[in-house]
């Protein structure tokens, strides 16, 4: 429940990236022993994908660590199960992930096929191509792919598209299989590259991740290591993206301008001031908000997970700002709940039109998926009178504790319950 029209202020902490804790929740395990990741924050996504781990033999805590973090840790089992149930991966479809790992450590995966989502049919060809590239048969039975190898063997994939979960499935499979695999057109996102740095931490022979040739020398065993995460890029663009839309002046500690260019250029040309402050990002607007064009891409472009939030804020522009959604075809779920707060936006397949409005106004509204809910959370903090988001689930998936760190920043929002 969202009282809107209050300005933001202040300092918040941006989290560690869930997408970079769940490839590393995955690649654990390929270790003979614990991984410990450093600054894992409380998500529902992380504890479905512990209970997955729970389910393939491993143990999983999630604690306080000495210095006062939050430490995941995943210790491997005795147990040697290696399947993702279809009750798991059917609300989480980055169990997809476990696949790699099963198979090379394994030499046997069995995982429920993921179906769409509520923002594309998102298939996973890449995944299975590439790891039949490197020696597994495959099947399909009962909605389940089955994997098995006796060794997979390094090769040489070419990726047909930029695909973030195909390239780090496949880089966590090369890092145990025999001989030498180069993925080429692989993925650059930030989170291949935290990902890179684990299992090298783990022991493993990767070079080239960040660019779009990746090498991955096989080695016969991995161990244990331990993981400070990155900060999460989504959630450091979208708290100071809160304070723009409400004209206030929000600085997201822990947040890397480095690794979000393309936002924080959008946000200057809409009239926003972006500083990097010692240990964070500054973000304040005072004049009107201008319109600009978004078009979203594989990193280093405009990242589809921030589309929702900016097209929020757009919607308070002051002229057109034309927003295109490249990477998932129906990621536009948020836009007929920003239209009853009165915001003008015409969908034309993957392009929408946005025509600012002077104000939005409060109204009860349904979040359909993790950064559509953080858009109308976001219109919600702009708007005159109250709005309230329900299921608001979705936002628990991504983002913890949302509500009270709005709330330090001087939002007047509260989670009701049921
Ligand atoms: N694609 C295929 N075949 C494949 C793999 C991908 O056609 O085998 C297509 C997808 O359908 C999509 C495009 O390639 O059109 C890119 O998809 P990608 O594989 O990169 O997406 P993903 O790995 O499933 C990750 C993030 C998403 C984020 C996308 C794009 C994780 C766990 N998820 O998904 O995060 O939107 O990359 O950056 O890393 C979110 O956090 O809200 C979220 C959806």
């Amino acid at each position: 429940m969202i009282k809107g029209g209050r300005r933001l202020s202040g300092t918040c902490r941006v989290s560690g990236a869930k997408n970079a804790v769940l490839p590393a929740m995955a690649a654990s395990l390929l270790a003979e022993g614990p991984v410990e990741i450093v600054g894992a924050p409380r998500l529902r996504d992380i504890a479905t994908f512990s209970k997955l781990l729970g389910i393939l033999g491993a143990e999983v805590t999630h604690g306080g660590g000495a210095d006062g973090g939050e430490v995941l840790r995943i210790a491997p089992g005795d147990a040697r199960k290696a399947e993702a149930p279809y009750e798991l991966v059917k609300t989480m479809r980055a169990s997809v992930l476990v696949l790699g790992p099963l198979l090379a450590r394994q030499g046997r995966a069995r995982i429920s096929l993921p179906g769409g989502c509520a923002i594309g049919a998102r298939p996973i060809d890449q995944h299975l191509r590439g790891l039949e590239l490197m020696g597994a048969r495959t099947s399909l039975s009962e909605g389940y792919i089955e994997a098995s190898a006796d060794r997979l063997s390094g090769a040489a994939v070419t990726f047909d598209m930029k695909t973030v979960t195909g390239t780090e499935n496949l880089m966590m499979a090369a890092s145990l299989a025999k001989g030498t695999t180069v993925l080429s057109n692989a993925a650059l996102e930030p989170e291949v590259c935290d990902l890179a740095r684990l299992l090298r931490a783990m022991g493993a022979d990767i070079e080239g991740e960040g660019t779009d040739e990746i090498v991955i020398r096989g080695v016969r065993s991995l161990h244990g290591a331990r993981h400070e995460v990155m900060a999460d890029r989504i959630e450091a663009a979208t708290l100071p993206l809160a304070g723009a839309i409400t004209g206030g002046d929000v600085t997201a500690m822990g947040a890397d301008a480095s690794s979000m260019n393309a936002v924080v250029e959008k946000l200057r040309r809409s009239g926003a001031e972006v500083d990097s402050v010692p240990g964070g990002v500054r973000v304040r607007r005072e004049g009107p908000i201008r319109s600009v064009n978004v078009k979203t891409a594989p990193y280093p472009g405009f990242p589809t997970d921030v589309q929702a939030q900016f097209m929020a804020y757009m919607s308070l522009g002051d002229g057109f700002s034309i927003i295109s959604e490249t990477i998932f075809e129906n990621r536009f779920m948020h836009v007929a709940e920003l239209r009853r707060m009165g915001a003008r936006i015409d969908v034309s397949g993957n392009t929408a039109a946005v025509k600012g409005v002077p104000a939005l106004s409060g109204a009860p509204l349904m979040a359909t998926d993790l950064r559509a809910s953080a858009s109308l959370v976001l219109a919600g903090l702009a708007a005159k009178g109250t709005t309230e988001v329900l299921r608001i689930y979705h936002l628990d998936r991504g983002y913890e504790a949302l509500e009270h760190r709005l709330s330090s920043l001087g939002a007047d929002i509260t989670r009701v319950k049921e």
